[in-house]
């Protein structure tokens, strides 16, 4: 356990795929110009065939840790299992990056941590089984194709419990003293969290955009440890706000564009009052 860095930037749905390699590496050459200590990521970097190569551009010109849970669009043209193998692989040869969903929590000094799953729109809320939404996962994801609408909600409530699963088993990995604790997700993880187009999701779009068996177990781990605080911070809905359920659990949800990536907030961790979004601002809702 060591000390470490306390000022994390915030980014999500960078959505690399849409820049070309100088509008990416000028990108990454303005974060590395804010000369924060580390950088958290949620998800939607690019595409499965360009993600490693994103990945390792960005360590190599920013020069700083990078904390990251995977999105839907970074499994386009992939599979799950075939993503995640590249991914672990490469974070073995980059130090810098860490991949959260695959790793122990990170733990700075005693009293603060960050665990992060990838998350997935989990078909339990709203109306999955009557939703006119079809998502391109459902084309390009080869886990998800050619499925039934029966067999793909089936699918993705699989998806959902074994990425709330792993959630659980990260927060109950922490130790009892840490009472600062970081959550990276993509997908949001409640209703309330689900932000789309400047409102909350309706019921079509809800079962794709909310990962409720995760944030059951955000609620129960909230529950049982009053005195620990949990930030939240998740994406994929493009579409800004914050949603506290409890008042040791807050949700920020990150706004995005396709083609104009940039960061959130910049967080420190703020003795007795969580993580807070201390330069760019909360997201606005
Ligand atoms: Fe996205």
């Amino acid at each position: 356990m060591a000390e470490g860095p306390l000022r994390f930037g915030w980014l999500s749905d960078i959505h690399l795929d849409f820049l070309d390699h100088e509008e990416r590496e000028a990108f990454f050459h303005r974060l590395k110009e804010r000369s924060l200590e580390a950088w958290l990521l949620s998800g939607d970097i690019s595409q499965a065939r360009s993600l490693a190569t994103c990945l390792a551009d960005f360590v190599r010109i920013v020069e700083r840790p990078l904390y990251f849970v995977l999105g839907n669009h970074d499994y386009y043209h992939g599979s799950i299992a075939g993503v995640r193998r590249e991914i672990r692989d490469l974070c073995q040869t980059l130090p810098l990056l860490v991949y959260l969903n695959e790793a122990e929590p990170l733990l700075f000094g005693e009293k603060t941590a960050i665990v992060g799953v990838d998350g997935w729109g989990d078909a339990r809320l709203g109306n999955p089984m009557t939703s006119p939404v079809f998502l391109n996962d459902f084309r390009l994801i080869e886990d998800l194709q050619e499925l039934s609408r029966r067999e793909r909600v089936q699918v993705l409530r699989r998806l959902g419990s074994e990425a709330g699963a792993r959630l659980k088993e990260q927060l109950e990995a922490c130790p009892a003293s840490v009472d600062e604790l970081l959550v990276v997700l993509h997908v949001p993880p409640f209703k309330g969290a689900s932000w789309h187009e400047g409102a909350i999701s309706n019921a079509d779009w809800l079962p794709w955009f909310s990962c409720q068996a995760a944030g059951d177990v955000l609620l129960a781990f909230a529950a049982e440890r009053p005195a620990c605080r949990l930030t939240v911070l998740c994406g994929h809905t493009h579409s800004s706000g914050v949603y506290s359920p409890r008042p040791n659990l807050v949700v920020f949800t990150a706004a995005a564009e396709y083609g104009c990536p940039r960061p959130q907030a910049v967080l420190q961790a703020v003795p007795e009052r969580g993580f807070l979004p201390v330069l760019d601002g909360p997201p606005k809702s």
